[in-house]
């Protein structure tokens, strides 16, 4: 279609797009106050991530974070535990990197500006126009999927959505026919089109669209071939065995590289590959401990964007080991001296680190901190590569404090079980 054309039917959707959105925008907590913070937070939340999944997250993150210096200022173990389960957290790190920009270069204020808005770490040009336009209504396009296929299949276009040139194209006619007074609007309004009506997977609910008249797709029964994108390459199936090890003083976890996938979340300890109870049972023996009682607890699928693990669990209650009692308790002793001072400029999260070197066999205290910190008490004095860095963590706090992936829900069995009778339903 030539550009003419596509301007021209761009064109013609604007009136009964807008009509539309005033009477079917859903009531969301970042509409009723468009705050530049608020708006930003909500489009970060909302890349990869439904609206009806965003809501929760984003009251919570609000209350407890209210205002950019806040968010600039917040404590990393904490930020991770406001984004639990919400996946890519890089995207919180950013956060937090773009406030400390915002505090320092423009004085605690967001720019309006698109192109400044795209300096700052984690904002690209869906988010920058998005924040521009509905935040301080300025004429920029914000061309996520949904806007994208809504647009493809108005235009009955076969042109290739992952293509940055096509994007750009997109988003310069959305702009020539864009409103001045209702940039945000009209943004907001095709991105709700393409998520309620404008279905991906040739769901479209075409009898409820405002434009259905002016549409390729809709004419031509197209609504099954478009969008164009190229097929994803297969993901990489990763099979894991994972522990769910619950000692006198806890369930063991621990923090994942800062660098990677799920970086810097705590996880529970696991072998690689599908592996059998008696499996678990030598490898823990190896290490010098005794399982008092082993349950397979299942298998479960975790999807990534480019990884899928495919988990098998056991819940393993450890036998009580002469010493593990004392070594455990001098380091929760620790963990609460080291969370005082913590606050004191140490740069540290307050967590003890008690599980430390692999392949050590002494047994002693070693000095294992994570921050060039303190001898910390060695539990497992003899323990494996699949165990290194493990602390015991009592569930409650694992649950209210430590943020562990959603990979991990199917195995949180002792947090769920034991641990939340008070949770809020
Ligand atoms: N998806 C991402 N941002 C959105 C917004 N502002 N409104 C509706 N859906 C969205």
């Amino acid at each position: 279609m030539e550009e003419e054309k596509t301007r021209e039917l761009a064109g013609q959707m604007v009136e009964p797009l807008l009509d539309w959105f005033a009477e079917n925008a859903r009531k969301l907590p970042w509409r009723d106050d468009p705050k530049p913070y608020y708006v930003w937070i909500s489009e970060i939340m909302l890349q990869q991530t439904r609206v009806e999944a965003v809501r929760g997250y984003f009251r919570r993150f609000i209350a407890e974070l209210p205002d950019i210096k806040a968010l600039a200022e917040a404590d990393d173990e904490r930020l991770l535990k406001l984004w639990e389960g919400l996946g890519y957290y890089s995207r919180v790190k950013n956060l937090k990197k773009a406030a400390a920009a915002v505090m320092e270069k423009y004085d605690g204020q967001l720019p309006s500006a698109p192109e400044e808005l795209r300096k700052l770490p984690g904002i690209g040009s869906y988010t920058a126009g998005a924040v521009a336009s509905i935040a301080f209504g300025k004429k920029a396009a914000a061309v996520d999927g949904n806007v994208l296929r809504v647009m493809m299949r108005l235009w009955g276009s076969r042109s290739d959505i992952s293509k940055d040139a096509v994007k750009k194209q997109v988003g310069s006619c959305l702009e020539s026919v864009m409103p001045k007074q209702y940039a945000g609007a009209f943004n907001q309004a095709l991105m709700e089109l393409g998520a309620i009506v404008c279905l991906p997977n040739g769901r479209p609910l075409c009898g409820e669209c405002p434009v259905r008249e002016i549409c390729s797709a809709n004419r031509e029964g197209l609504q099954e071939e478009l969008p164009v994108k190229p097929a994803k390459k297969p993901r990489k199936i990763e099979e894991k065995t994972i522990l769910v090890l619950e000692t006198d003083e806890g369930i063991l976890v621990r923090k994942r590289a800062e660098k990677g996938l799920l970086a810097g979340l705590w996880e529970y300890p696991h072998f690689e590959g599908k592996q059998s109870e008696e499996y678990v049972r030598s490898r823990l023996g190896a290490a010098g401990l005794t399982a008092a009682c082993i349950r397979a607890l299942g298998e479960a699928k975790h999807i990534f964007s480019h990884i899928e693990w495919r988990m098998t669990g056991y819940y393993i209650r450890l036998a009580h080991r002469a010493g593990l009692s004392e070594a455990a308790g001098k380091a929760a002793e620790e963990e609460a001296q080291y969370a005082e001072t913590a606050d004191a400029g140490r740069g540290s999260t307050g967590r003890a680190e008690t599980l430390g070197q692999s392949g050590s066999t002494d047994g002693e205290t070693q000095a294992a901190g994570r921050s060039g910190g303190t001898g910390r008490a060695e539990i497992f004095g003899q323990c494996e590569a699949a165990l290194k860095g493990c602390i015991p963590v009592h569930p409650r706090k694992l649950r209210e404090e430590y943020s562990m992936p959603a990979a991990f829900d199917a195995y949180q069995i002792l947090l769920r079980h034991k641990n939340q009778p008070d949770e809020e339903v």
